[in-house]
């Protein structure tokens, strides 16, 4: 595999194994992948075959990992705890299946909050909320709870709190997975015409084949490989 010299993701030799009982599942192994900036990668694979476990791995949420993981030239394995948690907030964006909204703040305060943490001023990160959630079509819930959202509306609030901090990589987990197919089909179209917008890549782990047709690339996980 060639090197991109300015990849926002390049991960070498990743191997995951759990140990259960007596019994060692490899889950993944010596797993090689790189992602250029603005690239947007399509993870595919059947249930059980590790997308979720390298998301993690990748997003930095998990330990016991073996292999080399640089998100923005910066190696994961060389940090501690608090220098994970600083990558992670300056270069990362998360879309799970489930929103994980705060549910007593309003769709703008949940892409606020996030934009606060990482430092900004209150007025910049409300107009960059909102101008996230009107390009999403939201811009008449500004004010509604996740509760007072439909699915599609809940998962496209978190798909804006996803690119709130400009992140160079966002990692998506099956962000459809709990919508209808019409549904499913308008808010991935939605997410990926905004994170190429943004200039995000992204790194989305689908069961949707016609879905993944429609990113840059498509990486396959099969037995724990990557091809
Ligand atoms: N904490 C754990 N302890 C033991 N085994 C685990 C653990 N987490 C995941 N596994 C196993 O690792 C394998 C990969 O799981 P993972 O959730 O990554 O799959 P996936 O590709 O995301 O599947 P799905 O498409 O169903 O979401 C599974 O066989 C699972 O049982
Ligand atoms: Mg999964």
């Amino acid at each position: 595999m060639s090197d991109i010299p300015e990849a926002v993701l390049r991960v070498r030799a990743l191997s995951r194994t759990f140990h259960q009982a007596d019994v060692a599942i490899h889950v993944l192994r010596q797993v090689d992948l790189e992602i250029a900036p603005g690239e947007i990668v399509a993870l595919l694979g059947p249930s059980g075959s590790g997308k979720s476990t390298l998301l993690q791995a990748v997003g930095l949420l998990e330990g016991g990992f073996e292999g080399s993981i640089r998100i923005a030239c910066e190696e994961a394995a060389k940090l501690d705890s608090a220098g994970r948690t600083r990558l992670r907030r300056d270069r990362l964006g998360f879309v799970y299946q489930f929103h994980h909204l705060l549910p007593d703040f309003t769709a703008v305060e949940n892409v606020v909050l996030p934009q606060l943490i990482h430092g900004a001023d209150t007025a910049p990160a409300r107009e960059r909320a909102e101008g996230l959630l009107s390009v999403l079509g939201l811009a008449q819930r500004l004010g509604h709870r996740p509760s007072q959202l439909s699915g599609g509306e809940q998962q496209r609030v978190a798909v804006a709190r996803a690119l709130a901090n400009r992140p160079a990589l966002v990692l998506a987990d099956e962000p459809t997975g709990n919508l209808d197919e019409a549904t499913a089909d308008i808010v991935l179209a939605e997410f990926l015409r905004l994170v190429r917008q943004e200039g995000s890549a992204a790194l989305v782990a689908t069961h949707n084949e016609r879905l993944a047709a429609r990113m840059d690339r498509v990486v396959r996980l099969h037995e724990g490989r990557l091809d």
